[in-house]
């Protein structure tokens, strides 16, 4: 996810970027990205095909067509490399359930006046009804995870003939696996929310990570841990974090850690002293959805210091996106 820099349009900005994310997220609902797969067709076909109302259609495609993610060749519309890679199941790099997960990102994000006023965050999984939206939740991060995990994986530090690899939240378990598949015979336990454990033991199934995870119910706030680990790994997951839980779940972490072992941490990294919308934006969706947010690299840092932690080192990935790894011994 890379950063862009945004020039301010009051007149523009309250309206477009909204409908624009809304015309992607019904796009990919109605099934609009599959029906072009196999070519262009006009808005008409289109209407048929997906039993929508042509007028509606044909206004969704233009304006998916102005924003970049179709391509209209007279009065057809078709895919365009990007979309192709992205938002159809057999593209390179496919978003589709990220997509589909952002429908309820939406919603939450209809609640921020009162979040912001009131301080309280809105539970994301309240808004995820039923096993389909949780499944929805961790197909849509393993889709972000598959282009990155090889890159976190070649750079974290794994102590020979380490054998227990603690995924702190791993949901689809992409990244402990990678990791795993370069330290035989390391082994992850994937440590999930309880209600999200059986979607994250499917996905990881779906994902091809089986092999090497295995997933146990817990909160790492809470729930006590068995022995200790030559890795942990936590992904994306201290956004949820405010700074003095931070603290709390590292020095916890600490205590079931081998000497010399590895923490790793991957996450949105909010900018310092520069404006970064990706990364604020999401700080922002974060405070909303866990009364939480990025963490700046400096502030991890010496969260981990603070922890015990020594020999820290931050990297960003070479596409210099906003997330960092922040990796670090027990000594
Ligand atoms: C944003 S997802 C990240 C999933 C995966 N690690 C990744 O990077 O793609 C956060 C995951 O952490 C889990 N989670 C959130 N709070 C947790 C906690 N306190 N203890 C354990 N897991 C937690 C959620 O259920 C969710 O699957």
């Amino acid at each position: 996810m890379k950063s862009t820099e945004h020039t301010p349009n009051p007149l523009l900005d309250p309206m477009l970027p909204a409908l624009q994310s809304t015309a992607l997220v019904t796009a990919a609902a109605i099934g609009l990205f599959a029906a072009l797969a196999d070519g262009p067709l006009t808005a008409t076909g289109l209407a048929a095909r997906l039993r929508c109302d042509p007028t509606g259609i044909l206004r969704l495609t233009e304006f998916l067509a102005a924003a970049g993610y179709l391509v209209r060749q007279g009065d057809r519309f078709g895919l365009n490399a990007i979309t192709r890679a992205t938002c159809t199941t057999d593209g390179e790099m496919p978003l589709t359930h990220w997509l589909r997960f952002c429908g309820i990102q939406l919603a939450a994000l209809g609640q921020l006046t009162e979040s912001i006023q009131d301080g309280r965050a809105v539970d994301l999984f309240d808004l995820m009804s039923g096993p389909e939206a949780r499944l929805t939740h961790q197909r849509a991060m393993a889709q972000t995870a598959r282009p990155a995990a090889e890159w976190v994986a070649d750079q974290v530090p794994v102590p020979k003939d380490a054998r227990r690899l603690l995924d702190v939240g791993g949901a689809h378990g992409i990244y402990s696996a990678a990791i795993c598949r370069r330290h035989p015979p390391l082994a992850a336990e994937v440590l999930e929310l309880p209600d999200s454990l059986a979607s994250a033991t499917r996905v990881a199934h779906e994902f091809g990570c089986s092999a090497h995870v295995t997933h146990r119910p817990g909160d790492i706030r809470t729930t006590t841990l068995e022995g200790r680990y030559a890795v942990v790994f936590l992904g994306n997951l201290i956004h949820h974090f405010p700074p003095e839980i931070l603290a709390e779940v590292l020095a916890k972490l600490v205590t079931h850690l081998d000497p010399g072992g590895t923490i790793a941490i991957w996450d949105l990294a909010m900018a310092e002293g520069t404006a970064d919308p990706v990364a604020a934006g999401f700080a922002l969706f974060f405070y909303l959805t866990s009364g939480a947010g990025c963490h700046p690299s400096s502030a991890l840092t010496a969260a981990l210091e603070a922890a015990g932690f020594a020999e820290i080192a931050v990297a960003r990935p070479p596409q210099g996106t906003t997330h960092m790894l922040v990796t670090a011994r027990r000594i």
